[in-house]
């Protein structure tokens, strides 16, 4: 970084924008000038204000001390729906946890994966011929909306399907507020129906929802929808990214797709792709009492922004933090979040990755960049690809 760039990061990081895609062009540069120079930095910019935290450090401990640090506006943007867990503390967030934790496991999770597999067999097979696919739109989008309608709402008609796919497919692709409105509807009707006939219901995730226990109670109405919504929203963008960013890895740097070629991958090299990545780039905190963090004043009700990209590229912690380092032991990364809220669905979206990736290189090799393609990444919470077109070779 030289002297004459340092004032515009200074600016830009004053004015920090979540919203402006010149901010998020140069979103890194200017949460690595914040990590160095102002890591506790002030912006305006967005939804009343918001102190950005850069470090590591601050960010581990401002997630592990919910008491000081609510979720309860943990949605950066102001939102109509408050969704469960993801917008509450414990007690009511540990009910929650509870409730789902045994179902999102590696291991009830495992009699899902033939079908996940056979998911991405069919979306794989359908472009592997042609020596081209746009991976977001053909590949990752509707295999991740697809396979997680289908573990969520396991009980339903070809019919109820197809339009939980469509719906939760526009959710992740463009997620306006009348698409989650949508999603809120389909929602509610998956769950009316499942309250009506509740002595056909398979164990699962919605029968879950639906009986608890929450708490040692049954949930209302309201909290299923608050916890039948997240479930499906926390899962949609987030591992469609994932695998986006990953094939977007392997087509820029050779020698990448040998090393995923082992299975071994999944343990040895996964987190390191996720740590770069970090598809959820941010989330929200609100103080509960007056406080500070990293020696900056942070008074009872401002909030604070938890970059979590930021942390994942702290020098301190991840020497060299913007390449991808496999081989070295780099423990601890925060794509999936710290503390309590620490992500339900990681289970599931490890699964995910490893079976997409897995079906698509059974398929296709010698994954490449289409010349000319510009690879550029969205502003807002997500860290993802506007889009992944690659050109590769039909694997014998
Ligand atoms: C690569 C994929 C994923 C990434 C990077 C990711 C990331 C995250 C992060 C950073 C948080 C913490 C939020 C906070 O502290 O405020 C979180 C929480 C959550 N995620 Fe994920 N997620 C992924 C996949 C999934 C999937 C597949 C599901 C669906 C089952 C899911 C459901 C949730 C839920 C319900 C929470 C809230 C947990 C709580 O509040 O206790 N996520 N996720």
């Amino acid at each position: 970084m030289t002297t004459t760039e340092r004032p515009a990061l200074g600016t830009m990081l004053r004015e920090f924008d979540v919203l402006n895609p010149e901010h998020s062009d140069r979103k890194h540069e200017i949460l690595a000038y914040a990590r160095q120079h102002c890591p506790v930095s002030r912006t305006e910019a967005n939804y009343g204000g918001f102190w950005i935290l850069t470090r590591y450090d601050d960010i581990r401990r401002v997630l592990e001390d919910w008491e000081t640090f609510s979720s309860t506006e943990a949605s950066p943007a102001p939102s109509n729906l408050k969704m469960c867990p993801i917008h509450t503390d414990p007690p009511v967030q540990t009910h929650a946890r509870d409730m789902l934790n045994p179902l999102l496991s590696r291991k009830a999770l495992a009699r899902f994966e033939p079908r996940m597999r056979a998911i991405a067999a069919d979306l794989a097979d359908a472009f592997a011929d042609r020596g081209e696919v746009e991976l977001l739109t053909e590949f990752a989008g509707p295999f991740s909306s697809q396979a997680l309608v289908e573990i969520v709402l396991n009980d339903i008609t070809p019919e109820q399907l197809a339009q939980a796919r469509e719906i939760s497919l526009r959710a992740s692709e463009q997620p306006t507020p009348e698409v989650i409105g949508q999603l809120i509807a389909m929602s509610e009707r998956f769950l009316d129906h499942a309250r009506a006939h509740l002595d056909e219901l398979p164990d699962g995730i919605l029968r879950t929802i639906v009986t608890g226990p929450f708490g040692g109670q049954v949930p209302t109405p309201d909290e299923q929808l608050r916890i039948l919504a997240i479930l499906i929203l926390g899962g949609l963008d987030t591992t469609r990214a994932a695998i986006g960013a990953i094939g977007y890895y392997l087509a820029t740097n050779p020698g990448l797709e040998l090393r995923l070629r082992d299975p071994r991958w999944i343990r040895r090299d996964l987190d390191e792709f996720l740590r770069l990545a970090s598809p959820v780039g941010y989330m929200a905190r609100v103080a509960t009492r007056d406080t500070e963090v990293g020696g900056v004043a942070i008074a009872k009700g401002q909030r604070v922004m938890v970059r979590f990209d930021s942390a994942n590229r702290d020098e301190a912690k991840f020497p060299n933090p913007d390449q991808l380092t496999f081989g070295a032991t780099r423990p601890g990364h925060a794509a999936f979040g710290l503390g309590v809220h620490r992500c339900i669905g990681s289970n599931l979206a490890r699964m995910q990755i490893e079976i997409a990736l897995d079906e698509l290189l059974r398929r296709v090799e010698n994954l490449r960049p289409v010349p000319g393609a510009r690879y550029e990444w969205t502003a807002g919470v997500g860290n993802s690809l506007r889009s992944v077109p690659l050109h590769f070779d039909r694997r014998a």
